[in-house]
């Protein structure tokens, strides 16, 4: 019986698993009830009492034996399992990919950089604001039809604190606190109280012009932007002015661009007409400079405002607003610029 014992042994040791079925052969034949080691305590009844306690303790030693074995080969059939559903060793090593700018500091970072080369320099102002920098001081009297549209997130009531609803707002700061010559663009966040869809947002970004010195006329305004816009958008753009209304400016304007898209031929994202519209503009009403402590009959000045997600939306035709809030790394990703 030692004998067996002894041969069973060196069997379990020799044994090489290398599959599933082949672990399963290995423990119907030595583990199972019906197996070898199951048999051999079943003959012990048989030996005879001298020698049981040696027979007991081998037959103990391969059953242990054979039991650590087979959980080797069961550790080692399953570490080589996972290995392979999730490693592909023909991958290539992976490349540290660099992040890129959002669209909308690529944009914004550009028209700083344009209005830069015209000797304008960066203002900023806050978000939440009071009711005379977006409002009063900017010639919107206190039942005036305009302050209807836009519709404000207001943070208190009486006095009124406010998100701002354009950039305008940092116009007044900026006159208040300086003194002519102004020549300064101002980006930033603005909020209104907008339902969001593909073509509105209740956040927004807009860049901001003021130029305010001796002498500047509307001749300087279009000049300015004639030269935005051919850097913007091309050489070959064109651009009109349309008479519009402001509060705070007079005369008033919106500025088109020729369709960057179809050339001004007709497309279905100038709807046809050959023309985009991209800003608001004017000089600065006489009134607004007084409010702000500049001496109107001394300065002269023309401002402007424009929405950096709507030319983004031209660059780049992304036409859903929605995406350049959701930060969806397969959306960002795909913005590379010099800026
Ligand atoms: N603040 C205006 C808007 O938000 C744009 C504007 C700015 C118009 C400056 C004229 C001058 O629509």
């Amino acid at each position: 019986m030692i004998d067996k014992i002894k041969g069973l042994l060196k069997e379990t040791e020799e044994f090489r698993v290398k599959s599933a079925e082949e672990l399963e052969h290995f423990r119907l034949k030595y583990l199972s009830k019906k197996g070898e080691i199951s048999q051999l305590f079943g003959d012990f009844k048989n030996v005879p009492n001298e020698i049981k306690k040696e027979v007991g303790q081998e037959i103990n030693k391969l059953k242990q034996f054979a039991q650590e074995k087979f959980d080797q080969f069961k550790e080692s059939l399953e570490d080589a399992d996972s290995e392979s559903s999730s490693a592909d060793l023909t991958r290539q090593g992976e490349p540290i990919e660099l992040g890129s700018r959002h669209p909308i500091s690529l944009v914004r970072n550009e028209i700083i950089s344009i209005f830069n080369r015209l000797g304008f320099n960066v203002n900023e102002g806050p978000e939440i604001e009071d009711d005379w920098h977006v409002f009063s001081a900017l010639n919107f009297p206190p039942e005036h039809p305009a302050r209807d549209m836009q519709d404000t997130f207001f943070i208190e009531k009486d006095p009124d604190i406010l998100l701002r609803t354009h950039t305008s707002s940092v116009q007044v700061r900026v006159m208040e606190n300086q003194k002519p010559p102004i020549r300064s663009i101002f980006p930033g966040r603005v909020f209104r109280n907008e339902a969001i869809s593909a073509r509105a947002h209740c956040i927004f970004h807009q860049v901001e012009g003021l130029y305010v010195a001796e002498n500047v006329s509307f001749a300087d305004l279009k000049q300015t932007l004639m030269y935005f816009a051919k850097e913007m958008f091309g050489e070959q753009t064109q651009i009109r002015l349309r008479p519009s209304y402001f509060p705070f400016t007079e005369p008033s304007a919106e500025m088109d661009v020729s369709c960057s898209i179809c050339g001004g031929k007709g497309c279905n994202v100038c709807k046809y007409t050959g023309w985009l519209e991209i800003l608001g503009c004017g000089m600065v009403d006489p009134n607004v400079l007084d409010k702000c402590g500049i001496d109107s009959e001394k300065y002269t000045g023309f401002a402007f405002g424009m929405g950096i997600e709507r030319i983004a939306m031209l660059k780049y035709q992304v036409k859903d607003l929605r995406l350049y809030f959701e930060n969806d790394v397969r959306f960002l990703k795909q913005f590379k610029s010099a800026y």
